[in-house]
């Protein structure tokens, strides 16, 4: 069956990233000009989801306010068209217009509630009704991936060959292993590996290999049974990883091994690497952005001149 669904799990508390975070969602945050989770609500559309069921939890209305349409706005930018006579500010406001009603009409969105952040798991369990009896995928926001292919996609062409759950994975070298779930399995076709088991924020010396577990999965239905009769696990959550385990005693899982580069945008220099990169990428900032960053004097920054000038002062 066609992966048409994507579960977004956005409800969590987003502790790492406070204050910012106290009232609005961490995914709502700027990456260069986009919040961060349209980056990955991109992603899902450019993998052929159709559906995209948003999980919020309380003071999350900005991201539904986001993907709605906007009528006062698209009324402001048609007014502003119609009474500009300057031809290059009408393109540009035309192309924001553009914008504006393309995030809306981006993919079908529904939204369900998860009362209290119990975990990840749980926030996935309050998608089972729409969800139905079908396979699904779920994107966490605060992973941002770039890549010739969208991450998404290369694990759907996967999934459509071997019609089993599969989780992303990401080669983690070193001590930042113990911040992820990590797998163990075997390498059975290219970038795939068969599970045998799995491992929630191991000791480095215990990790039983360097593959993370990262934010995006194809699961089938059966995971809504197991998680809805999972006792809570780590920090009294109801945590996804203790449902893969339980759902691996009964089927076989894929872990694959993705092409392309991923942000932890979640987290405050994860988010800092994700600016400077995107903005980079970005082709309106890219040549002065560049710039900026070759004349930047680290040591100054860090040092005693709280008010560094600029290289170009003193020129004039
Ligand atoms: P995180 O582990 O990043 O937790 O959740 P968090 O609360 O968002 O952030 P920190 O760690 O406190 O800074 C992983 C994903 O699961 C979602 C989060 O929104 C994030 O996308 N989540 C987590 C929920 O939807 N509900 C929860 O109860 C917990």
């Amino acid at each position: 069956m066609r992966i048409r669904k994507a579960v977004f799990p956005a409800a969590g508390l987003g502790t790492r990233f406070l204050p910012a975070t106290k009232a609005q969602p961490k995914v709502m945050l700027p990456l260069v000009d986009k919040p961060i989770i349209q980056y990955v609500v991109e992603e899902a559309r450019d993998s052929g989801i159709e559906q995209i069921i948003f999980v919020t939890g309380r003071g999350q209305r900005a991201i539904e306010d986001h993907f709605d349409i906007s009528f006062e706005l698209e009324r402001v930018l048609e007014g502003k068209i119609r009474d500009t006579t300057d031809k290059a500010k009408r393109e540009s406001l035309e192309a924001m217009l553009e914008e504006a009603r393309g995030i809306s009409n981006m993919v079908d969105t529904a939204y369900v509630r998860q009362k209290e952040a119990k975990g990840l798991g749980h926030a996935i369990l309050a998608a089972r009704e729409l969800v139905g009896n079908e396979p699904f995928a779920v994107l966490l926001g605060d992973d941002v991936i770039y890549g010739p292919t969208p991450c998404l996609k290369q694990m759907i062409n996967s999934y459509s060959r071997y019609k089993c759950p599969l989780i992303a994975l990401e080669r983690i070298p070193g001590d930042e292993i113990s911040r992820f779930g990590v797998i163990d399995g075997t390498l059975v076709d290219e970038r795939l590996y068969k599970l045998s088991g799995m491992v929630e924020k191991p000791k480095p010396e215990e990790a039983p290999s360097d593959l993370a577990i990262i934010g995006r999965y194809i699961l089938t239905p059966e995971i809504f049974e197991i998680l809805g009769s999972l006792p809570p696990g780590k920090g009294d959550e109801i945590q996804l990883t203790d449902g893969l385990v339980e759902l691996l005693r009964r089927q076989v899982i894929y872990g694959y091994e993705f092409e392309g580069r991923r942000y932890d945008a979640g987290d405050k220099l994860g988010f800092l690497i994700a600016t400077v990169e995107y903005g980079l990428r970005n082709t309106e900032l890219r040549d002065d952005f560049r710039e900026y960053l070759s004349n930047l004097d680290i040591n100054t920054i860090n040092g005693t001149d709280p008010f560094p000038k600029k290289k170009t002062d003193s020129k004039q």
